[in-house]
């Protein structure tokens, strides 16, 4: 049986990578969804495509969610078109999101914070204002990072952002006590978000020309989008109801092992 049936699902940054995967497999739980980007183009169109396939509605909300104005209209034309919001997927990134320490300047610094943990957190808070309104109930899934977890080198901007979404997955579940609303975080480890020429998504890295990683790995692969939007339907189903404020890691054992990525 679905585990999302008529649920009502935004996800931001749902062009590729884990934000096609998490739409694609809400869908297939039953919610319809709502794709944002920054990015308006086919491939954007084309996730929106494969959640109808998956006998859907899916609508595309072109939009900057690191703005309080681009976080406003995308859930604006999203309510429009759905009437109520049940989950909230905080996925986008921009690209390049390493840099090395005596390379950062204060409009890299700026844009990852502005996105990563500013526009996050006023799409969070925007959702969650909808989600009471409506009666309370819902979700809130912000994806971090295994950066939050430990420092790996020229990323310690992302890292203190997505170990920002840590802090800020535990204040929204005590500032939203008593709403019925969960709000936990996702950190991934080594997922591959390239666009697959065939199919939903590439084939899971065997890591055999990275030997390195291959023996910090436990699950002894690369992760797929598809790993992480399990964990994204967990989160918003009942099965996973009870878990709120948490940070849950989906990175095949990588941090367990002290990883080290190459
Ligand atoms: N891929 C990984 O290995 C990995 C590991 C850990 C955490 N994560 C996190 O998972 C999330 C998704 O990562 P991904 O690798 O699938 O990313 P991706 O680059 O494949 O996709 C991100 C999408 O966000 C969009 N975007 C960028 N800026 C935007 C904005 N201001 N407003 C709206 N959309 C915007 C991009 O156009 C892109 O389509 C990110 O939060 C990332 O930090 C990814």
């Amino acid at each position: 049986m679905a585990l999302l049936t008529g649920k009502k699902a935004l996800v931001t940054g749902a062009r590729k990578g884990i934000g096609r995967g998490a739409a694609i497999r809400l869908a297939a739980e039953g919610a319809d969804v709502g794709v944002n980007d920054i990015v308006d183009d086919g491939v954007t169109h084309e996730t929106a495509s494969l959640v109808r396939e998956r006998g859907r509605k899916a609508s595309v909300h072109v939009g900057d969610v690191s703005s309080l104005e681009g976080i406003d209209q995308t859930m604006d034309d999203f309510l429009s078109q759905h009437g109520r919001i049940d989950i909230l997927v905080n996925n986008a990134i921009f690209p390049g999101q390493s840099k090395p320490l005596f390379d950062v300047d204060e409009a890299y610094w700026d844009s990852m914070m502005e996105l990563s943990l500013k526009g996050y957190f006023f799409a969070a808070q925007r959702a969650a204002r909808e989600m009471v309104d409506q009666g309370g109930g819902g979700s809130i899934v912000c994806l971090s990072s295994v950066h939050a977890f430990r420092a790996f080198q020229d990323w310690t901007v992302y890292g203190v952002a997505k170990a920002g979404l840590r802090r800020m997955v535990k204040g929204l579940a005590v500032d939203l006590a008593g709403t019925g609303i969960n709000a936990n975080c996702i950190a991934p480890g080594y997922i591959d978000n390239r666009l697959p020429e065939s199919g939903l998504e590439p084939e899971p890295d065997d890591l055999s020309d990275k030997p390195g990683q291959a023996l910090r790995i436990p699950s002894s692969r690369g992760g797929v989008p598809s790993d992480i939007a399990g964990a994204v339907v967990f989160l918003c189903s009942d099965m996973g109801g009870y878990v709120n404020g948490e940070t849950l890691l989906v990175d095949g054992g990588m941090i367990a092992s002290g990883g080290i990525l190459d």
